[in-house]
């Protein structure tokens, strides 16, 4: 580096150093400029956040109580409006009728996309592309803040072990390396460098703390984990958006270790606050510090006590604090201060999106139209959709097909636009969605394409009623079943190659939407077994918000590609992976059980003291008598239409000090007939320490492109902290011994090599 850009170096450095210091909390002079004006009144009504009636407003900007509620300063922020217009409407009313003129928070639930609906964030995550999901986020950012939203619900980083829980759809999976890497990009992609910029919003990590762990895998229901559990395996997602500079946080619904999120003490002062140093605002999920009445901690004045006491600054819809605060301060139960440490907060947030500058910065209507729905964005949405999928299984390399092949396009949701956004896309539009079967057309222009319903996604009407919530998902047809899957035979037996589309409807996963039985429905399976005894080549293309049990379709002689729900290009990207235009490249961040019985099921779990022989049932050993204990599909598996060697792995050091990395390096060569996509894994095994390890964890991963026949050696550093874990005491440290390193195409990799601590 010369001089003169070291020294540019150092006065950007100090210059963000400024700038960080200016917004730590209590520091900024506009701010509390405002505070020392505002009565104890004005300061509870910022704590206040309302819905006009949730989603995307059709009629009036708000409804009439919101309104009258702005107009007398009562509300801090409000989400489920959206449009500049809208938007500057109900600045106008919080700016022009109150005395001190402060401008709401405009949120939203913007989880992947925002109308350019692009895949599942689980969907994503199996990309393993960082670069890529900081991209999606952009997008998104930009989208949404055209029409006037500044902040945003997400990233929700919950990790999630249990398929059964149907918001596992939201998260980055079970793993918290990879999910920690995913927030941050994400993170990033939201906030940008500058968050006052018009086209940048505040984060919001959620939902803090534990929510994918819920017992039974059954929506809200409580958790119950120790500390170092948690602080090892689910904890560091959350930490790691707070170190990427998150601006807000939510609280869970879920209680942690007898006191709900919303009211804990524990996890909103002394972990986030002061062991994590976060100095954004923690708001409640929705009407999160009033189920606490139903958690059976006291009444609505009680609870809202105990949240803003632990920590808790913004009231989601309950409206506990702007009901109950006054009299709490009369009565002595809450001091101003303390109200006025939560205002404070969420002044600071306002002042730092540049609202209090200018009310009206995410207000332009010009905009949507340059911004919203753009044909480049389109295009980014459907490239995220093909580096999503996953190629579960490819039996005789029935994938990819010719572009003139004469196909039978069978399946409930080949031509079904209701299906193709997924759960929580509240802002997206389902007409927008390219179907399957127009998509396959438009690829495959020269192809013979047949179409059948086949199925019905499910034939049990009280079941179609409990997930056809939001807007028709799962239709059922006049026609019987057994009408249905005749025609989808013949139209099989008179093509080349089937390809069937399956698997859940978007409402299957997602909020409250858990499952106790995660197989294909039924009336599915039975077409997947028509057409496999048809015996023509069949390609499953699967949908779904959550990993499914599917140990009879896994073992038939079919290809199956995992592609979640895509979003609004999801009929083109999977044209483009089904006929080879894209070689899928995406490896799932979850590990896909045998069988309902096996869950909770992980890469990383520990190896108990009686570990099971490979294979083999023992007596008094850590087995079941009626399964393996090996998942159907292991974490981090993914195929490609090419094959990956993987050889020669070595370290640059076989003894390391405390505080020193180490670097693994291998050669992959392309052994197939592609130019592919390989996601390097790199899995760490502790040998021994004080606190049993788990058998393995994902430290490091490096996703590299190599044309057929090519070779290349792949470098993966570990650093000091990779090595490092909380133990009983909660200290993060590392200690002397051996490691192993395993390095592979997913978590059962192989090839391994060791090196010591000292
Ligand atoms: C969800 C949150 C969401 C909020 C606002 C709640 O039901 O749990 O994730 O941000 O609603 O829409």
């Amino acid at each position: 580096m010369g001089y003169r850009t070291a020294y540019l170096t150092i006065l950007a450095h100090l210059f963000f150093v400024v700038i960080l210091w200016g917004q730590q909390s209590g520091s900024i002079p506009q701010v509390e400029a405002l505070l020392q004006k505002m009565t104890l009144e004005e300061k509870i009504g910022q704590l206040n956040l309302l819905t006009p009636g949730g989603g995307v407003a059709t009629g009036a900007v708000v409804s009439k109580n919101v309104e009258v509620k702005i107009k007398a300063g009562q509300v801090g922020g409000i989400f489920g409006v959206a449009g500049p217009e809208r938007v500057r409407m109900a600045q106008k009313l919080a700016v022009e009728n109150t005395r001190l003129k402060i401008p709401l928070l405009i949120g939203s639930d913007v989880i992947h996309g925002y109308k350019t609906t692009y895949p599942l964030p689980l969907g994503l995550s199996c990309s393993w592309d960082m670069e890529l999901i900081q991209q999606a986020a952009r997008m998104a950012a930009t989208e949404a803040t055209a029409d006037g939203i500044m902040w945003n619900f997400s990233p929700m980083v919950d990790i999630a072990r249990d398929p059964r829980w149907g918001r596992i759809a939201e998260g980055a999976g079970e793993d918290p390396y990879l999910g920690s890497k995913i927030v941050e990009a994400m993170v990033k992609g939201y906030q940008g460098e500058n968050l006052s910029a018009p086209n940048t919003m505040l984060a919001c990590v959620k939902h803090v703390a534990l929510y994918g762990a819920p017992e039974a895998g059954r929506d809200y229901h409580s958790v119950d984990m120790g500390k170092v559990k948690m602080f090892n395996q689910y904890l560091p997602p959350y930490k790691a958006a707070i170190d990427a500079g998150v601006s807000s946080a939510m609280t869970s619904f879920n209680d942690i270790d007898g006191i709900p999120a919303s009211g804990n003490k524990w996890l909103l002062t002394d972990l986030l606050r002061k062991r994590w140093g976060f100095d954004g605002f923690v708001v409640s999920d929705y009407t999160s510090v009033n189920e606490m009445i139903a958690h059976g901690l006291g009444d609505l004045q009680e609870v809202s006590v105990l949240a803003l006491k632990a920590g808790l600054d913004m009231d989601m819809v309950g409206e506990g604090f702007l009901t109950t605060f006054k009299k709490s301060v009369e009565e002595g139960k809450v001091t101003e201060e303390e109200i006025t440490n939560a205002c404070r907060r969420v002044l600071e947030a306002k002042y730092i999106s540049g609202l209090l500058d200018d009310p009206y910065r995410y207000s332009d209507k010009e905009r949507p139209k340059k911004d919203i729905l753009t044909k480049e964005n389109r295009k980014l949405a459907r490239k995220l959709a093909t580096r999503s999928f996953v190629l579960l299984k490819n039996h005789d390399e029935i994938l990819p097909l010719k572009k003139d092949a004469k196909i039978a396009l069978v399946g409930p949701l080949v031509d079904n636009q209701n299906n193709m956004l997924g759960t929580w896309a509240p802002t997206g539009e389902t007409k927008l969605a390219i179907t399957i079967l127009e998509g396959f057309k438009s690829v495959a222009p020269k192809a013979i394409i047949t179409y059948a319903k086949g199925a019905n996604i499910s034939d049990d009407p009280e079941f179609a009623k409990k997930v056809n919530v939001f807007g028709e998902r799962i239709t059922i047809d006049e026609r019987s079943p057994e009408i249905m899957l005749q025609e989808a035979v013949e139209v099989a037996k008179s093509s080349d190659v089937v390809v069937a589309v399956i698997g859940e409807a978007t409402e299957m996963s997602g909020e409250a939407a858990s499952r106790t039985d995660i197989s294909i429905p039924e009336s599915q399976k039975k077409l997947i077994r028509a057409l496999v005894a048809t015996n023509k080549p069949v390609a499953l293309v699967l949908m779904s918000g959550r990993p499914l049990t599917i140990p009879e379709e896994f073992g038939m002689p079919v290809a199956i590609l995992q592609v979640w729900h895509p979003g609004v290009e999801a009929g083109n990207a999977i044209a483009d992976v089904v006929f080879g235009d894209y070689n899928p490249s995406g490896k799932l961040t979850t590990t896909w059980p045998r069988s309902v019985g096996q869950i909770p099921i992980y890469h990383s779990a520990k190896n108990t003291g009686r570990p099971a022989p490979e294979n083999k049932f023992q007596k008094f050993k850590s087995n079941y008598l009626d399964s393996e204990n090996t998942p159907l599909i292991p974490f981090g598996h993914g195929l490609s239409y090419t094959s990956f060697e993987y050889t020669d792995l070595k370290l640059n050091k076989s003894e390391i000090s405390q505080g020193e990395s180490i670097q693994a390096t291998v050669t992959l060569k392309n052994t197939g007939n592609f130019d592919g996509e390989e996601v390097v894994q790199l899995y760490l095994q502790d040998m021994v320490r004080t606190i049993t390890p788990p058998k393995r964890q994902l430290k490091g991963f490096k996703k590299v492109i190599l044309k057929k026949g090519e070779s290349k050696q792949v470098s993966i550093t570990l650093s000091a902290n990779d090595l490092k874990f909380y133990n009983s005491n909660l200290e993060f440290v590392s200690e002397p011994g051996e490691f192993k390193i395993y390095v592979g195409t997913d978590s059962n990799a192989t090839l391994s090599v060791s090196f010591t601590l000292k």
